[in-house]
This record gives C-alpha cells, structure tokens and sequence, in this order.
C-alpha cells in the first residue's frame, strides 16, 4: 500500500485551515435535528459576532408573528416536513442582503441539493464565498433524548435542555425572564420524519461539500464545551504561520 508522507499530510491540512484564517468567517452547519447547531451558533454569534443565520429560527418567527410565509408553513413544520425550496430561497437572500459583507454561520440551510445551488447563486451575487463546513456528528439515540427535552425561547431561539442544559429557573429564559416553550415539531412522530428526511434528502448535500475541501467532521455526542473546543481548535489550525510549526 502506498503511504502518504507526513509533510504532504501537513502541507494538505495546512492548507485547508489556512481557508479558515480568513476574515470575516463564514461558516455552514450541518447535521441532523438535535445534533446542536443551534447550541454552538450561540457563541459563534456571541464571541465571534457571527450573524447565526437560521432557517428554522426564522420560520418560527414568521409563525409567532402570523405573517403569510408562517401561516402557510406551520402545519408542515409541526409535522417535521420540509418547506418548498423557493420559500426558504427568498426568505434567506432578503437576509443576505440585510447582513451585507458581515460574517455568518448557516444554520440548518441548505437542506435540499436546490438550496445548495440557490446558495451557490446567492454568494456568488454577494461576491462571497464559504470559508468552512462543519459536520456535527451524533447518533439517532442521543438526537432523540436531546429533543424530546428540549425547551427554547422563540424570540432569541435559545435553546435549553430539561437535563443536559436546564434553564435557572424551569421553562423561564435565563436572559428575558420569558416563558420557554416545547416546539410543536419536537415530538417522536415528528422527529422520525426529520431525521429521514435529513437521512435521504440532506446529507447528499454535503456530499456536495465533500469535493471543495472545506469539509470537516466534529464529533457532537460530546458535551457542548468539548464539541466548542474542537470548532476552537479548528480555527487555531487556522491561524498556524506557514513556516515554524513542527507538529499540529
Ligand atoms: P430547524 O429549527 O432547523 O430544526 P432541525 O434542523 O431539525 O434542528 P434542531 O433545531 O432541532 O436541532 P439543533 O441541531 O439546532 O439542536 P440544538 O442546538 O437545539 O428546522 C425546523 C423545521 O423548519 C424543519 O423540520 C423544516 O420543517 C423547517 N425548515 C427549516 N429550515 C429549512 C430548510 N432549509 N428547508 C426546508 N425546511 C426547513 O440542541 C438540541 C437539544 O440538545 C437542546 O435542548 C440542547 O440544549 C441540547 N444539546 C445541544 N448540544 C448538546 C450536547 N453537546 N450535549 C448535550 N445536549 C446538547
Ligand atoms: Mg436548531
């Protein structure tokens, strides 16, 4: 079998972190319902000021404030099917261009292999480009645990957990004093669908991601703080000077 040499392995890695180094960061989130890329988009926004960029957060929203897009899209989302491409297509590029030049994280889009190419399109008029993908990885018995505890506040779309991340005082935001609420979608029934539509529909689409080498696979059964350190260190990688590093 042929081995790699390790230089070539340093040189190659190197290279597809130092696509990290560039500022302002932006970032897609991938991986199934529960897996935490709501929970690491808060402190991706927070620390880093990266506008966290959700479709469902968005959606949600338009439910709460009864607006056309909400109404038509409440019972699906309840169901834990998917909203038509176009929909979420013209909701995400009137955010483009809101945000400007800023740095984002993506959160939960693009979903269908359409919405990745609409993406494509979108950056493309914004004369931007993605600097990394993120693939957090968790298996269905712990998504399942996750959501069925999970408690949110609309407004924010924090979100809290009833055993791995309770709120000060039960279903009250710690921030607002708001009431937390269970989402409609978080149930068995539904999860069951989102996790196959995410299965059959959503992971061709980072196939699609597969071939740009900004690609990288984070393990997300961990605690919430581990699985930031290993997105930290992935950005440290980044920031490595080209000569005088031995090991990485
Ligand atoms: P969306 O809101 O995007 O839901 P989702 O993708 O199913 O993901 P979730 O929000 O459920 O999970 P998450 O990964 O954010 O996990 P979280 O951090 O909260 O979409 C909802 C619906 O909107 C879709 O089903 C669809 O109908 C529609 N929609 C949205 N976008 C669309 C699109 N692009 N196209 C078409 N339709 C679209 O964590 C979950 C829980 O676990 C929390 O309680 C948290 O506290 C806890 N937790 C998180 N990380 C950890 C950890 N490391 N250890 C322990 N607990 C943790
Ligand atoms: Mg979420």
């Amino acid at each position: 079998m042929d081995t790699v040499p390790t230089d070539e392995i340093l040189h190659q890695l190197k290279r597809r972190c130092s696509i990290l180094s560039g500022k302002p960061k932006r970032i897609l989130l991938f991986g199934a319902p529960g897996c935490g890329k709501g929970t690491q988009s808060e402190w991706l926004n927070s620390e880093l000021g990266l506008v966290h960029l959700s479709t469902g957060d968005i959606l949600r929203s338009a439910i709460a404030q009864g607006s056309p897009v909400g109404v038509a899209a409440e019972k699906a989302i309840a169901e834990g099917k998917l909203i038509p491409d176009e929909v979420i297509l013209t909701l995400v590029r009137k955010k483009f261009e809101e945000i400007g030049d800023a740095g984002f994280v993506l959160d939960g889009f693009p979903r269908t292999l359409n919405q990745a190419k609409g993406l494509d399109v979108i950056l493309k008029d914004m004369r931007s480009e993605i600097s990394c993908v993120l693939h957090l990885r968790v298996d269905d018995d712990t998504l399942i645990k996750r959501i069925c505890g999970r408690r949110i506040h609309v407004p924010s779309g924090r979100a809290y957990h009833v055993d791995f991340k309770p709120p000060k005082v039960p279903d009250i935001d710690d921030i607002t004093g708001e009431r937390l609420v269970h989402r409609p979608d978080d149930n068995e029934e539904s999860f069951v669908t989102r996790l196959n539509n995410y299965k059959k529909i959503t992971q061709p689409v980072i196939d699609h991601y597969l071939s740009t080498g900004l690609l990288f696979q984070i393990d997300g059964s961990q605690s919430p703080d581990q699985v930031r350190k290993d997105i930290e260190l992935l950005f440290q990688l980044g920031n490595v000077p080209e000569k005088g590093r031995s090991s990485v």
